[in-house]
C-alpha cells in the first residue's frame, strides 16, 4: 500500500478511530467496548479482535474476529427479532459496531448444551460429543474473579439475582433460543454443541421485559460440522486447533453472511 502523504483525504480507518476517541467508554470487556450511544437508551459495541480463553490466562488478537463477531450476532440477533424473541440489536453501524439497547444485564451467563462438551464432559464424565436426553440450561453467575462458578436456582433466588418469575422467562427464552439456533445450524450443516447467551433487563415504564442482550457468534458458542466433527467455534483458539477467523469465515460463509469479502484484513467503515 501507498504511504499516505500530505493532501490525502483522511483514511477512513483514520476517521473511524478518531470518531471512536469522542465518544464516552462505558466499559470494556474481553472482547467488545460499549460506548454511550448517540440517544438515550442506546449503547455502541463494539468488537474487538481480541481472543481470550479460561478467564484470560490465555489471550491473543485474532485479525477479523471483531469483524465477523459483528456480522454473525447481527445476523443471529435479527433471526430471533424475525421469530418474536426480544433482543438488544437496534442496528449495525460499521464493520466493527452495532448500535443496541442499553439494558441492565442479569448477572448470569445462560448455557444450553445439546451434546456434552467442554466443561460439562469434564464434571460429569461425559465424552464430549454424547447426546444429551434433552437440552440442559445452566446457570454460571459473572464474576471474573471467581471464573463464572456453576450456579442453582436456589443461588440466584437466594441471593436476588433474577426473580421466579425471570428465570421462568429465561429458561423459556434460552430454550426459544436454542430451537432457533439449532434449526438454522442443521440447515447449513453445523451441529449447535452448546452456547451462552446473557439476558438484560429494560424497563417500558413501570414494566421489566428481559432480552436476549451481548452477543452471539462463535465465540459464545460450540459449533460442529455435521459431516466431519470439525470445531467451527472459539475452542480453534483454546485447544490450539487452527485458525479461528477461518472457522468463523466458514460459519459466515455457510450461513451467506459477507459473501464477497475479504474479511481477514479489514480496513473501510461498511
Ligand atoms: P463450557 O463448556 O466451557 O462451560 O462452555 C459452555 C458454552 O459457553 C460454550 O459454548 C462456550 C460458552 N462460553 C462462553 O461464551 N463464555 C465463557 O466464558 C465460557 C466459559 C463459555
Amino acid at each position: 500500500m501507498r504511504t499516505p502523504t500530505r493532501g490525502d483525504s483522511i483514511p477512513l480507518l483514520r476517521l473511524e478511530r478518531s470518531l471512536m476517541a469522542r465518544r464516552k467508554k462505558i466499559y470494556e470487556g474481553k472482547a467488545k467496548i460499549l460506548y454511550e450511544g448517540p440517544e438515550p437508551g442506546t449503547i455502541v459495541q463494539y468488537f474487538k479482535d481480541d481472543a481470550t480463553a479460561f478467564n484470560a490466562e490465555k489471550k491473543d488478537v485474532i485479525d477479523g474476529k471483531g469483524v465477523l463477531n459483528n456480522r454473525l450476532s447481527e445476523f443471529f440477533m435479527n433471526g430471533l427479532t424475525q421469530i418474536g424473541i426480544p433482543n438488544h440489536f437496534i442496528r449495525r453501524l460499521n464493520m466493527r459496531e452495532q448500535l443496541v439497547r442499553n439494558c441492565e444485564i442479569v448477572p448470569l451467563e445462560v448455557i444450553v448444551r445439546n451434546y456434552a462438551a467442554g466443561s460439562m464432559s469434564k464434571r460429569l464424565g461425559i465424552a464430549e460429543g454424547t447426546q444429551l436426553p434433552r437440552p440442559i440450561v445452566e446457570y454460571c453467575y459473572k464474576d471474573d474473579a471467581l471464573g463464572d462458578p456453576l450456579v442453582t436456582e436456589e443461588h440466584i433466588a437466594a441471593f436476588g439475582w433474577a426473580s421466579q418469575q425471570d428465570m421462568d422467562d429465561i429458561l423459556s427464552i434460552a430454550l426459544r433460543v436454542n430451537d432457533f439456533m439449532s434449526g438454522v445450524m442443521l440447515a447449513v450443516g453445523i451441529r449447535l454443541v452448546d452456547f451462552k447467551i446473557e439476558i438484560g433487563r429494560v424497563f417500558d415504564g413501570d414494566y421489566q421485559r428481559l432480552i436476549v442482550a451481548d452477543e452471539i457468534s462463535p465465540d459464545s458458542c460450540r459449533l460442529w460440522d455435521i459431516e466431519t466433527g470439525q470445531k467451527l467455534d472459539k475452542d480453534v483458539f483454546r485447544r490450539d486447533l487452527g485458525n479461528l477467523t477461518d472457522a468463523y469465515s466458514e460459519v459466515a460463509r455457510r450461513l451467506g453472511v459477507l459473501p464477497n469479502t475479504n474479511v481477514t484484513k479489514p480496513t473501510l467503515i461498511n
